[in-house]
């Protein structure tokens, strides 16, 4: 075998580096995904490009789950891809406990990959048919076998689906032979099998019944306390990544446009966007209910390809004024909340963020302040 390189070693070394509870374990930086636009079938012309993930900066902490909401296409998949090492990211950094793992080869990118496992949407075409549920949660270990030698692996095997609440026995049973619930079980087995440190899950619940959302979601809980793992807990539907989520982003056309504690999230949003899809969560207490308002977003998504000048939500913005058109909002505290002991202080990409009382959780359903101070430029919704 080839002597390893001074950057795998390097590598090698920060991956046995403990990281405490609450640092972060992985940064994100300016992270770009374009997908090139072609014209030709001979000769092939790049056109354009879809700019599914345009700029994307978060850390991920120990222990902590990230949620990150936002509509069909924004980009959320593409993200995950990225950071999985699934698909080679345009631009930007990510550093895995402090250090660039771009241009990472051979094995120390095996090494990371190993710590980064990931969890998908759906357990009917995510699970091969023809293998068996011990051949599917045993894959990994071909390509690992430090992890669980040969002798070892049944009873590896046999303990993942006991961790996962599947009967052992169940070991040489297939896919089909189980519920959709079981199979995401199945699923997460294969996901915890090289013992990793981070757990990306994309959609793991959505294409669950209702009733069982809730198991396979205690489950993930579980599984978090138990082996210290850090999750980004991608999906649509709010009120799940409220109840499984230390902090929350919301994405818009690829870019993070909000990003905080769930409280701050969900309680005292100040971006426009998240405003507007908090607006459209059910809620159970008809007292919450009372003096709600539901903002309807006018228009469909527009194209990664050609999004719109300055802020990219202007286009279905209930408060877009001009300064929306020419100048990018940042993801940053708004300077009127900065230094301020409010959860209002959070990052959000809006020029005109204000702290929106929409699910009533402030009581009365009353709004927050005039957050820029200005008494009025905020144009009528
Ligand atoms: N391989 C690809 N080639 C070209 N465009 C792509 C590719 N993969 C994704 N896209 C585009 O990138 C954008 C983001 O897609 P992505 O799947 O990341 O969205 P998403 O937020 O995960 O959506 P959903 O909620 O429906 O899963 C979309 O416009 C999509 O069409
Ligand atoms: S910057 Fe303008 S268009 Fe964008 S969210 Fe804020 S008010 Fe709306
Ligand atoms: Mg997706």
């Amino acid at each position: 075998m080839a002597e390893p390189t001074a950057a795998e070693v390097a590598i090698e070394a920060v991956m046995e580096k403990p990281v405490e509870r609450g640092e972060p374990i992985l940064q994100v930086r300016n992270l770009e995904k374009y997908f090139p636009l072609t014209q030709g079938i001979l000769i092939k012309r790049q056109i354009g490009a879809v700019k599914a993930v345009d700029g994307v900066s978060f850390d991920l902490h120990q222990g902590e789950t990230l949620g990150i909401v936002g509509e069909s296409g924004c980009g959320k998949s593409t993200l995950a891809k990225v950071l999985m090492n699934l698909e080679p990211a345009t631009a930007g950094q990510v550093l895995y406990k402090g250090e660039d793992i771009a241009g990472v080869s051979g094995r120390a990118l095996k090494a990371i990959r190993r710590n980064i496992q990931m969890v998908f949407q759906d357990p009917y075409t995510s699970l091969n048919p023809r293998m068996t549920v011990g051949d599917i949660i045993g894959e990994p270990f071909e390509i690992h076998p430090e992890v669980a030698p040969k002798g070892d692996r049944r009873k590896a095997v046999q303990d993942l689906l006991d961790v996962v609440g599947l009967n052992p026995e169940y070991i040489n049973r297939y896919p089909h032979q189980f519920s959709g619930g079981q199979r995401q079980r199945i699923g997460i087995a294969r996901g915890l099998a090289l013992k990793p440190e981070i757990i990306i899950c994309d959609e793991p619940v959505s294409a669950l019944d209702v009733s069982v959302q809730a198991q396979v979601i205690n489950l993930l809980e579980q599984l978090q306390n138990e082996f210290n793992l850090s999750y980004m807990f991608i999906a649509h539907d709010l009120s799940i990544v409220r109840h499984i989520s230390d902090r929350v982003g919301v994405m818009y056309l690829g870019k993070l446009v909000e990003i905080g504690t769930d409280e701050e999230i969900y309680e005292h949003p100040t971006h426009p966007y998240t405003q507007a899809l908090l607006s459209a969560v059910p809620v159970p207490d008809p007292e919450g209910r009372e003096g709600r308002e539901r903002i309807i977003l006018a228009g469909d998504i527009p194209s990664p390809a050609n999004p719109p000048s300055g802020c990219r939500f202007r286009t279905r913005c209930f408060k877009a004024q001009e300064r929306c058109a020419v100048e990018e909002p940042l993801l940053a505290i708004p300077e009127w909340f900065r230094g301020q002991d409010t959860p209002a202080a959070h990052e959000s990409a809006c020029h005109f963020a204000e702290d929106v009382d929409v699910v009533g959780a402030k009581g009365n359903g009353a709004n927050g302040s005039d957050a820029n101070g200005d008494g009025g430029e905020t144009p009528e919704a």
